[in-house]
């Protein structure tokens, strides 16, 4: 008899749980090796090249699905490259090697690596175009937002979910010109706007620990890649999320077919981006509300991971002193 129960719809053994940490503690140390020094592209490629390392020593045949881009464009991580040992389950894996590559080239907060594995087949193939999210937290009855709500009557709805005025609601909103409207229509509804320059994945998982982050809602459009991962996570902890791709052109409403997306304007729902058995992991590369960067001191490194299990609902947190420095050679 197995020590612990399988719980219904588990697949992906949990042992991979820990072996997913490794994989985003070296690529956010890779990456963190590059914080501050302005040069994006390097701090990513770093990134990239530890974790597509590590992945390649997991037992999995695994296969990218939500990547660094088309394979013509970059030479790893590509969206359909197969990762891993070639034995074990087949799994797909959606990663973001650093996330918030400006954060970490300006040394600001919030820069994270963070990868999404989930059964073949359970994370929504969304194309590299924009997606419009709206996110909550749990604890709010099922259908407190939705995203063709106008954000003063989901600002409005939160807050009697939460039993507070709607000035005590924080929104976390893009910093970004396409933003303006949305922006002064929340402030107009009287909640506090906190803005943040980059890391939407980030911006979502906040409103999972309203009481450390202080954000109770996501809004506005960031990239439809960085939702199925943020999508992932939220799950795990039984908040409430939407997305609709942003497909404004006939080029993109055509890659998005070609990438299964049959109807442009579906509103996608938290289990359509991630579902099934899903395991998100995420290290801090720079500090951040949610995560403390990678620190380096003589003879140890030190990290700070994340890991959220959609088949127990556990998070993790874990902090990792790193003595065995030799593991971190390559660097
Ligand atoms: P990168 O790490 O690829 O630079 O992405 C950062 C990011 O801020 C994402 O978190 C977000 O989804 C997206 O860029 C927003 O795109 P844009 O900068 O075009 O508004």
């Amino acid at each position: 008899m197995a020590e612990f129960p399988i719980v219904e719809g588990q697949f992906i053994d949990r042992s991979l749980v820990l072996e997913l940490v490794r994989v985003t503690e070296r690529a956010g140390v890779a990456a963190a090796r590059w914080r501050g020094r302005g040069d994006e592209m390097a701090a990513d490629q770093a990134a990239v090249d530890a974790m597509r390392g590590e992945l390649n020593r997991l037992p999995m045949r695994g296969r990218v699905v939500i990547g660094e881009g088309e394979r013509d464009a970059v030479p790893m991580l590509f969206i359909g490259e197969e990762v891993g040992a070639k034995i074990g389950p087949k799994l797909d894996l959606a990663v973001a090697p650093l996330e918030g590559s400006t954060l970490c080239a300006k040394d600001m907060p919030g820069a994270i690596s963070i990868v999404a594995m989930a059964a073949s087949g359970s994370l929504l193939y969304a194309p590299d175009v924009y997606m419009d999210k709206i996110a909550v937290g749990p604890g709010y009855p099922a259908g407190t937002i939705d995203l063709d709500n106008e954000p003063g009557a989901n600002i409005e709805a939160l807050a009697k979910a939460k039993g507070v005025a709607s000035s005590e609601i924080t929104v976390c909103i893009l910093d970004r010109p396409r933003h303006a409207e949305l922006i002064a229509k929340c402030r107009r509804a009287g909640a506090r706007v906190r803005l943040i320059s980059d890391g939407d994945v980030a911006g979502v998982i906040f409103t999972a620990q309203p009481a450390e982050t202080g954000v109770d809602l996501y809004l506005g459009s960031g990239g439809a890649p960085e939702g199925v991962l943020a999508a992932g996570a939220l799950r795990c902890v039984g908040g409430q999320m939407q997305g609709r791709l942003v497909l404004d052109s006939k080029p993109k409403i055509a890659r998005a077919a070609c990438m299964g997306v049959a109807d442009p304007r579906k509103k996608y729902d938290m289990s359509e981006l991630a579902s099934g058995d899903v395991i998100v992991c995420a290290t801090g590369v720079t500090d951040g509300p949610l995560l403390a960067g990678v620190t380096f001191d003589k003879g140890v490194i030190e990290t700070e991971t994340l890991v959220y299990r959609s088949a127990t609902g556990t998070v993790r947190r874990i902090r990792a002193a790193h003595r065995g420095l030799a593991t971190f050679d390559f660097l």
